[in-house]
């Protein structure tokens, strides 16, 4: 199948593609604390939503876990930058677990902000997508005065207390677009609705979705690296096809289909926030060997944003 799919080709890069800073951030937090701690360290839920991440650190000794029921009394645990609701929090202070957040501090700003229009009395709106960990999260700050809602339909069927007491609050990986849409809807709904300046989603995914669309439209396939529960990433392999482009998320080279690259000579090529940027490269390099490819990249923004590591694993030096 693989011959018969024979370059030449030209490979497109994103950029900015693969890991932000807040992904950079909690993978060194778990490296230090396996360095720093002498027992094991656990980490509560995947640490970042890549399954390539996780295995990595497995390797290295990180004990991953679903729930703090899992970790021993007094033991180590990290918590995923996805962040945490304050009712785990609680569980690890009672528990006498030493915590290390590495909850993404973009994350941390949002919470900060349910607890703030919570305070108020709003009925606050969260727009993200039910089950993911970082709305669950979220959630907790304020659950009472909650809700969650997913698109425009949804916000059709809102019931709220009071309809001049009303804000939202985003998820930080969502659609551009398509949160626009539901902010469009609540706007339209709830006219005195206030919020975030237009939504909370962070300047990485911002970023990769614009570096995106202005490689899709001329791609005759787009591949996006990042693992299926990846939000993200998902988002991008959406956006791909919304811009006309048959986009394909794979969570590393082995998830490449022959099918797909026939008829393929220009391929546009990302990676979500959470996917590490070796993934990318063992991609151009199958590539390669399928047949002379050019690679050129398309820069559309420069990141240079770093985060700050927490006291807990703060090297001395
Ligand atoms: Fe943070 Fe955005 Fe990355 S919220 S973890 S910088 S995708």
């Amino acid at each position: 199948a693989w011959l018969s799919v024979a370059g030449p080709r030209e490979v497109v890069l994103a950029a900015p593609r693969s890991f932000c800073a807040g992904v950079e951030r909690a993978i060194e937090i778990v490296e230090y604390a396996l360095e720093q701690r002498a027992g094991p360290v656990h980490v509560r839920k995947q640490i970042v939503h890549n399954t390539h991440v996780v295995a990595d650190l497995e390797a290295r000794g990180a004990v991953f876990v679903d729930e703090l029921d899992e970790v021993p009394d007094g033991a180590t645990v990290v918590f995923s930058a996805h962040g945490v609701s304050p009712a785990v929090h609680a569980e690890a202070e009672r528990r006498g677990l030493e915590v290390i957040d590495a909850t993404c501090p973009l994350v941390t700003k949002v919470h900060a902000e349910a607890r703030r229009f919570a305070a108020r009395g709003d009925t606050v709106v969260l727009i993200g997508h039910a089950g993911h960990e970082e709305v669950e999260g979220t959630l907790g700050e304020a659950p009472d005065r909650t809700v969650l809602v997913e698109t425009p339909a949804d916000v059709e069927g809102l019931r709220v207390g009071d309809p001049e007491r009303v804000s939202y609050l985003t998820q930080t990986t969502l659609a551009v677009d398509e949160t626009a849409e539901v902010v469009d809807a609540l706007r339209a709904r709830f006219p005195a609705v206030r919020g975030p300046a237009s939504d909370d989603i962070c300047y990485a995914t911002t970023n990769r979705q614009d570096a995106l669309k202005a490689i899709a439209e001329e791609a005759d396939l787009v591949l996006v690296v990042g693992s299926a529960n990846s939000s993200n990433s998902v988002r991008l392999a959406e956006l791909a096809r919304r811009s006309g482009a048959p986009g394909h998320l794979v969570d590393d080279v082995g998830g490449i289909r022959p099918e797909w690259l026939a008829g393929a000579r220009r391929i546009g090529l990302t990676a979500g926030a959470s996917a590490p940027p070796h993934l990318v490269g063992a991609v151009v390099a199958a590539l390669s060997g399928l047949g002379p490819v050019t690679v050129t990249e398309h820069e559309t923004a420069r990141e240079t944003i770093r985060f700050t590591l927490p006291p807990a694993v703060r090297p001395s030096s």
